[in-house]
């Protein structure tokens, strides 16, 4: 038996939890499990509420969502560096957003927990060979052999140190003076200050200088330039995890949760976890949900009609979006429960390059994205956000975009441990586009 410090609703743990790893010790689980409930919160219950607060003006159409970060993140990742490049791009696109479409954006990194991954095929071959496949960090080791690819309990462990350290820099660097918007020209550096997408936001940089120092003149310094309001979120996948970090009804290991697409079983263990914990919560929608089937789910989730309290985060493909978004939106819109709608651009778009690279096609993330506000716009719906997969780094993962990756160039810098993601320029591009859609909408 497990000992948790959890007080919130157990029903999850009479129901079936896919996609969990196939622990080879239950006792060294239970052991850490038991070690997990412990340790201090990661996020505060206070916190959580103001998210909640934050995602009720979404609802209400006076926010915009801007949530992203790595697919999967991973250990060797939890570095000052790699958490910075991550932020200056979060902060980047934030506020191409918050300036080019005169809206507050509620920040919320895919970072700082974002360590387990749902699988299509429980095992992967290579060669002949047949091993488990890669889970994520938090699970096992990506390295193609057997002791790597056997689940190892210990890593649930250096998944909540890891997003401890994680957090704590983005807690400095957002509130230690580098997210201050008047620092708002370096964070366009290295190789993004010289793509066409920095060159246009370095532009917009300059803007904003004036417009700060026309402040300061007037004898106007606010300190809500001085810091960001940042969130860390992940996909609630690995349920004894997220149980052994709830502390009363929050669940204390992110200040938003998700669930996905291949978990959202309305039956399922990860719903009714879901159900039991007070963070602000979001659920996949991919091309098969039934309008039927998206109200059984916000009653479900949100069955005090909570604003701020469910994100519907859909990721249909550009080829889908138009043709199955309306009867969903207005299914919702008509049976009156405030949900925040947000736009995952990149999970419906992947495909398979000739080289063998799992890719997305820059041009098909934007028509997808064009497709969603395209939607709101005719349904008088608020488009209400983006969910994405970037990395601050330049990678070679995605295809298209200013600097024209082509299929031929993935291989260069191909370095995802799941899905392929958006680079600082690709990404910048994207905010760009979004902002001209939101003004227009
Ligand atoms: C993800 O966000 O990485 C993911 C697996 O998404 P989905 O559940 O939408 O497939
Ligand atoms: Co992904």
């Amino acid at each position: 038996m497990t000992i948790t410090a959890s007080t919130h609703d157990l029903a999850w743990r009479e129901r079936r939890a896919a996609q969990q790893p196939d622990w080879p010790d239950s006792e060294r689980l239970a052991g850490v499990v038991g070690e997990l409930a412990t340790l201090p919160p990661l996020v505060f219950a206070g916190e959580c509420d103001q998210l909640t607060e934050r995602i009720a003006a979404v609802t209400r159409g006076e926010a915009f969502i801007l949530q992203g970060g790595d697919c999967a993140e991973t250990f060797a990742g939890a570095t000052a560096a790699g958490v910075r490049a991550k932020l200056q791009t979060l902060l980047q696109m934030a506020v191409v957003l918050t300036y080019g479409a005169s809206v507050p954006v509620v920040k919320i990194g895919r970072m700082a927990g974002q360590f387990a991954k749902p699988r299509s095929q429980p095992v992967e071959v290579q060669d002949g060979i047949t091993l488990p496949c890669y889970r994520g960090d938090a699970v096992n080791g990506l390295e193609f052999t057997a002791e790597a690819r056997t689940p190892d309990p210990g890593r649930l462990l250096r998944a909540y140190h890891c997003s401890a350290v994680t957090l704590n820099l983005c807690r400095a660097f957002t509130t230690g003076g580098y997210a201050d918007l008047h620092q708002v020209h370096t964070w366009n550096q290295d190789f993004v200050a010289d793509s066409p997408a920095g060159r246009r936001y370095e532009r917009l940089a300059g803007d904003i200088d004036r417009a700060l120092a026309f402040m300061r003149a007037c004898g106007a310094d606010p300190a809500e330039l001085r810091t960001v309001e940042l969130y860390s979120s992940h996909e609630a996948l690995l349920l004894d995890y997220e149980d052994a970090l709830t502390r009363g009804r929050y669940d204390t290991s992110a200040h938003f949760l998700w669930i996905g697409e291949r978990t959202r079983a309305l039956d399922g263990a990860h719903i009714a976890f879901a159900r039991s914990i007070a963070n602000p919560v979001g659920v996949k929608i991919g091309p098969s949900t039934t309008p039927d089937e998206l109200l059984e789910l916000t009653a479900a989730l949100n069955p005090a009609r909570q604003p701020g309290r469910l994100t519907l985060i859909t990721r249909l493909g550009a080829a889908r979006v138009r043709e199955v978004l309306p009867s969903l939106v207005s299914a919702v819109a008509a049976d009156g429960t405030p949900v925040a709608w947000v736009c995952d651009p990149m999970h419906g778009n992947t495909f398979e390059a000739p080289s063998g690279y799992k890719t997305r096609n820059f041009d098909e993330v934007l028509d997808e994205l064009h497709g969603f506000f395209d939607v709101h716009r005719d349904l008088g719906t608020h488009p209400g956000g983006i969910h994405i997969e970037f990395t601050g780094d330049n990678v070679t993962e995605c295809v298209g975009g200013s600097y024209e990756i082509a299929a031929a160039d993935l291989h260069q810098r191909y370095e995802t441990a799941c899905d392929p993601r958006l680079n600082r320029s690709q990404a910048l591009d994207l905010a760009f586009t979004v902002a001209e859609s939101y003004r227009k909408s």
